[in-house]
């Protein structure tokens, strides 16, 4: 028997350090014009204080809420997926500190690598467990400290601005009805495109000291590389064919569509997927105004936003979509 998973609580996490575009105009030649113009973006978070391992321990405030608002007891969790691009270490990965900071004895931990596909990446691998009947809980973080390794001057200006700091977190769990809760899942990657966005190093193929050595002043490459034009294009083609395969694999016209979380990477993306579908403000859900791109913590953070704010109610057609680095892409239909 297969069995049918829901999203059965949600939570989110955003440092308190507030960073305008103003304040990042002080740092390299930008301004709040070009940035929000551009990308829609008028503030973001950046860490400053939150522990010793601020991606895990960001990921476990998300995760208190969710696991409460779930219903359950931490000690009822049975796997724990982590997704991000920035982990607390380079090993081990992230799940395994949000374990021990929860104090959950016995279970597994995985962390997933798919960057701002990465929250519905964590979904599916969420759902297929629950399906087999292996788990009945398991907690999905999404959790990003990207200002941990941004280039805040002037070279890395078509990057830093976007990104911004923050956790998301969701407890998923076995369905007590057929029909509600993840209908499908839908991922895909294309790795060729994989150095259009991407951060090179530190890593085994350009270490540290070694970085240090060849680049003594220009070009670094510890910081994240974007083709920002590139990785438009691709992103608006993807973004649309993931969401038409989830709403044709159920059966969905456009107009079932009750609420779209699309993965925040840039208002102007999530605005030409809005025209394309022929969305109305209601039917879209966008707060990167508020929170610049979060990576994988993005979906999460917005999805917590729209329930708290009641914009999801029982019985609502759900569709999550994302495009990022890899490239990697995937959306998630849910019958709330
Ligand atoms: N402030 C001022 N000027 C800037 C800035 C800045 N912050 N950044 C770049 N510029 C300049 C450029 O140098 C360029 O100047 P030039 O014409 O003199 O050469 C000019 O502005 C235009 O730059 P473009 O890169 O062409 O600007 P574009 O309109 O494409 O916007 C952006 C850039 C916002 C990055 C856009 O391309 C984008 O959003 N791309 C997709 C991002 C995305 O979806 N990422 C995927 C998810 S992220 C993940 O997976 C980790």
């Amino acid at each position: 028997m297969l069995y049918q998973s829901k999203i059965a609580g949600l939570g989110s996490y955003v440092p308190d350090n507030v960073v305008t575009n103003d304040d990042l105009a002080k740092l390299m030649d930008t301004s709040d014009e070009w940035i929000q113009e551009r990308t829609g973006i008028k503030e973001r978070r950046h860490i400053k204080e939150e522990g010793e391992n601020p991606v895990a321990e960001m990921g476990v405030k998300a995760a208190k809420i969710a696991i409460e608002r779930a219903g359950i007891d931490k000690d009822e969790i049975d796997l724990i997926i982590f997704a991000t691009l920035s982990p607390d270490y380079y090993f081990p990965g992230s799940g395994v500190l949000v374990q021990d900071i929860l104090a959950i004895e016995n279970c597994p931990a995985l962390d997933i690598r798919n960057q701002c596909s990465g929250f519905i990446y964590g979904l599916s691998v969420a759902d297929q467990f629950i399906k087999t009947g292996m788990y009945k809980n398991i907690l999905l973080i999404g959790s990003e400290n990207h200002s941990g390794g941004l280039d805040f001057t002037t070279r890395g200006r078509g990057v830093s601005v976007l990104f911004g700091d923050g956790a998301g977190a969701a407890v998923i769990s076995r369905s007590d009805y057929v029909g509600q809760g993840i209908l499908s899942t839908h991922l895909y990657s294309e790795g060729k495109h994989a150095l259009e966005l991407a951060l090179k190093g530190p890593s085994t193929n350009h270490w540290v000291p070694e970085i240090i050595k060849e680049n003594p002043q220009e070009d670094i490459p510890y910081f994240p590389y974007m083709n920002g034009q590139y990785v438009f294009k691709h992103a608006v083609q993807r973004f649309s064919e993931v969401i038409k395969e989830g709403l044709d694999t159920n059966g969905l016209e456009v107009s079932d569509i009750d609420l779209l979380v699309p993965h925040q990477a840039n208002l102007r993306i999530s605005q030409f997927v809005q025209r394309k579908f022929k969305l109305s403000d209601d039917q879209v859900y966008n707060n990167i105004q508020k929170y610049g791109n979060t990576t994988a913590a993005s979906i999460p953070i917005a999805l917590t936003e729209a329930w708290e704010n009641d914009k999801i109610k029982p019985g609502d057609n759900v569709i999550l979509a994302a495009f990022g680095s890899g490239f990697t892409w995937a959306s998630a239909v849910i019958n709330w």
